[in-house]
């Protein structure tokens, strides 16, 4: 299988690497929409148009299926690129709700959703898990993170500045969903944050599983090549992938 992987810059990289890891599939064509990221900070019909460019550049490869890597398209633009594509198009939102429902069975156990603030306001996540019967949700938009990741800085005083900014008058929540590309990288800080206690739900991860059940994807048992696209930067976006994916 041929798999396209969209995401509006570098961030989805760490959604490449749970499917590398898992080796799902024989040939990855990743795209950066690096000229115009974010896309968090932008309105929902910018990042539809956005969206709807990206998916003729994937016109250009015979892919079999486009992994939106990006929790703000994931939440804006799935439906008019479904309506487009003439493959199948994944987004991250529902397998993470889905990973939730699988680690927290508590209905009033306390779920904090961090993402963009576009991804917080489309009010996706917050819904879908409102329907599911859960009831203690807090969504915090911690845009903030982004530009610290993409500086590499996974950890330290800044980030603890501003987890503490954020997540002020907070009590330790049961979960965390890590409503954006970006967060996995500070996985680890936002665990140490809060004592260690929170199970963090990972785009990445969540979207192996949903992979598996709904799409019938297992692993291949064989490398990836993995082909890197960028709109400005590509060599940027290559430093990132060798130095994420090691
Ligand atoms: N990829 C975006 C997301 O997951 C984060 C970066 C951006 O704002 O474009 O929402």
């Amino acid at each position: 299988m041929k798999v396209g992987v969209f995401d509006s810059g570098v961030g989805g990289l760490s959604v490449v690497k749970s499917l590398i890891e898992h080796q799902l599939f024989k040939e990855i064509i990743y795209y950066g929409d690096t000229a115009r990221v974010p896309y968090g900070t932008k309105d929902p019909n910018t990042v539809i148009r956005y969206s709807l460019e990206a998916l003729e550049f994937f016109n250009n490869f015979n892919i079999d299926l486009l992994i939106i890597a990006c929790n703000t398209v994931s939440a804006y633009a799935l439906v008019e690129l479904r309506k487009r594509a003439h493959y199948p198009v994944v987004g991250v939102i529902e397998p993470g709700v889905q990973a939730l429902q699988n680690a927290i069975k508590q209905h009033d156990a306390s779920i904090l959703i961090i993402g963009t603030r576009a991804t917080i306001n489309s009010q996706r996540y917050q819904s879908t898990l409102k329907g599911l019967g859960y009831t203690n949700l807090h969504a915090i938009p911690t845009g903030l993170f982004v530009p610290l990741v993409e500086e590499g800085i996974f950890e330290g005083k800044i980030l603890e500045e501003m987890m503490n900014y954020y997540f002020d008058s907070l009590s330790t929540p049961d979960a965390i969903i890590l409503g954006c590309t970006h967060f996995p990288l500070i996985s680890t800080a936002l665990r140490d944050h809060f004592g260690g206690v929170p199970r963090l739900i990972h785009s990445g991860d969540a979207i192996v599983e949903y992979l598996a059940k709904v799409q019938g994807v297992v692993s291949t048992h064989q490398k990836t090549n993995l082909s890197l696209y960028a709109s400005e930067n590509v060599e940027g976006l290559r430093k990132i992938a060798k130095a994420w994916l090691n």
